[in-house]
């Protein structure tokens, strides 16, 4: 059984059947929301709303130790994280879907790793290819197979938000080799390989990143938001298919 992440106004996936939901407590406290489970494209799936049904927790407020933990508990095969960001590089234009291939990690103070504490021993996890290459490769083919215009690769820079970012930071992040730039994508991926829980990020652009288009504010044009919403659902159900 493989787990979905919802993202940003994915608080519930239209394409999965639910069959039961379930409360689940971790030693790390309380994930999101309750884990939905049911079928998609006929395969067991379980979902989780990453901030809340109501949308309510902020990237920094998500407890993202708990919510791997709770997934990771259900036996899950690997986690298919779905994010929106803000595009950079000049084909990551609104309504694209971008699988990442790296990541780079600007936020700070979340709580970060299972390793840690007196009882806990220091392990450096393996990052050095953040996203599991046949779970990145599972989402490109579904990609492919629905004739929607995805991007392959990508460099994800996770900043700490709630705002946005300015023009300059969004050079900066550009110079450092960011391709795309979102607030949610760590420590989820960090803690999913702690977990040796194989993890690929499905991207959705909703706007270019600040400085980069006229449009800078976060509100996802709707009529982009409705088409791209559409294709991401069609790539899942070919992923599952
Ligand atoms: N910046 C950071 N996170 C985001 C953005 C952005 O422009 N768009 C969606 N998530």
């Amino acid at each position: 059984m493989l787990a979905i992440i919802g993202g940003s106004g994915l608080a519930q996936l239209p394409v999965l059947e639910v069959t039961h939901r379930q409360v689940v407590r971790t030693p790390y406290g309380d994930p999101s929301c309750a884990l939905t489970y049911g079928k998609l494209a006929g395969q067991n799936v379980v979902f989780i709303a990453r901030h809340g049904y109501g949308h309510s927790l902020a990237p920094h407020e998500i407890n993202y130790r708990a919510n791997l933990w709770a997934l990771h508990n259900q036996g899950v095969k690997g986690v298919i994280a779905i994010g929106t960001v803000g595009g950079i590089r000049p084909d990551m234009a609104p309504g694209r879907l971008v699988v990442p291939h790296d990541i780079i990690d600007y936020s700070w103070g979340r709580k970060h790793t299972y390793f840690e504490g007196p009882e806990r021993p220091v392990v450096h996890a393996e990052f050095t290819s953040p996203y599991d290459h046949a779970l990145r490769q599972r989402l490109l083919d579904a990609i492919k197979a629905t004739g929607i215009s995805g991007v392959r690769d990508g460099v994800y820079a996770c900043t700490q938000g709630p705002r946005l970012e300015s023009a300059a930071e969004i050079l900066k992040l550009e110079r450092d080799g960011a391709d795309i730039v979102g607030m949610t994508g760590m420590p989820e991926a960090a803690l999913a390989r702690e977990l040796a829980l194989p993890y690929a990020h499905l991207c959705l652009v909703s706007n270019w990143a600040a400085g980069k288009g006229r449009q800078t504010q976060v509100e996802f044009d709707p009529a982009v938001a409705a088409k791209s919403v559409e294709a991401l659902m069609r790539t899942l159900e070919a992923c599952f298919a």
